[in-house]
């Protein structure tokens, strides 16, 4: 199993059967929507580095996701 920082726990153990069966990091979206308050760009409680989620997702490729910097 790969390190990915900020990949919930539940789709760590959700990827190794689906890698095994050929999906690709492209092929798996992940929303980071737990992260977000208001929803609005204001309070900056759901940036992940520069990334807003409320903005810029909340949904992202697995990909996406594992270019984020580490915040957990
Ligand atoms: S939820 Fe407040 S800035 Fe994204």
């Amino acid at each position: 199993m790969t390190h990915d920082p900020v990949t919930p726990i539940m789709i760590k153990f959700t990827m190794p059967p689906l890698e095994k069966i050929g999906w690709t990091d492209d092929q798996v979206y992940l929303s980071l929507e737990n992260r977000m308050k208001c929803d609005e760009g204001l309070c900056c409680h759901c940036n992940v580095g520069p990334t807003l989620v409320c903005k810029d997702g909340p949904v992202f490729t697995r990909s996406q996701v594992r270019q984020l910097p580490v915040e957990y």
